[in-house]
């Protein structure tokens, strides 16, 4: 499973890229609000951190001023991946961009359906928000599960990318189910290396290692 970040922050990136297991990042509006500055310099930044794809969003409603945004964001990098709305207006987008090479991330999807049409169109990725579905009560691991075994079933290249993470159990679950891509914030990311065990493990090792005749 690939590792993205999901922040704009260049800090936050740097570190994750200095980890080594960085694959990617995505943004988004408001993600770019946080940060000061310009969001296409930002993008441009990112870019040369993480070779891998950077996700930048479009915030046209219909197609042409879509597809417009997104061929002037394609030009910052070459690892750029336009990010569209899961809407009609935004499949159309979505075929036109991918003719022409360039990546497509579907933001926003909460049912199968709307991965399945976003698949057709061609999209690169597909960004289910698991966290957003938890907190209507519904279950976002549910729809990854859904997710994995459509595009298995038709063989769609479409890669499952797991967004609005909050928690390591949704990464987990995410790797059990075999979603392509979880796109993970900082904080999370942090916490998935982390074990108590580990660390009193650690501390015992090091504590005996005092006793130890060195000579
Ligand atoms: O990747 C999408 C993400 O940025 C949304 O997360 O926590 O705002 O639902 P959240």
């Amino acid at each position: 499973m690939k590792f993205f970040i999901d922040t704009a922050n260049l800090d936050e990136i740097q570190q994750a890229a200095e980890m080594g297991i960085l694959d990617g990042v995505t943004t988004n509006p408001s993600l770019m609000a946080k940060e000061k500055g310009s969001f296409k310099e930002i993008l441009a930044e990112i870019c040369k951190i993480v070779p891998g794809s950077v996700s930048a969003e479009v915030v046209s409603m219909d197609a042409e001023g879509m597809i417009k945004e997104g061929k002037e964001l394609a030009k910052i990098a070459d690892n750029i991946t336009i990010k569209i709305p899961t809407i009609l207006e935004g499949l159309k987008a979505i075929k036109s961009l991918t003719a022409e090479g360039i990546e497509t991330n579907a933001t926003l999807v909460f049912s199968p359906m709307q991965g399945l049409m976003v698949a057709k169109a061609g999209a690169t990725y597909a960004s289910p928000f698991v966290g957003r579905l938890d907190d209507i009560s519904h279950n976002g691991m549910h729809l990854i599960e859904q997710l994995v075994v459509i595009y298995e079933n038709y063989n769609l290249p479409t890669q499952v990318l797991v967004a609005s993470v909050r928690s390591t159990q949704h990464v987990v679950q995410s790797a059990l189910m075999g979603a392509h891509v979880c796109t993970i914030p900082f904080k999370v990311l942090s916490q998935l290396i982390k074990h108590p065990l580990t660390d009193s493990g650690l501390e015992k090792f090091l504590a005996d290692w005092k006793k130890v005749n060195k000579g």
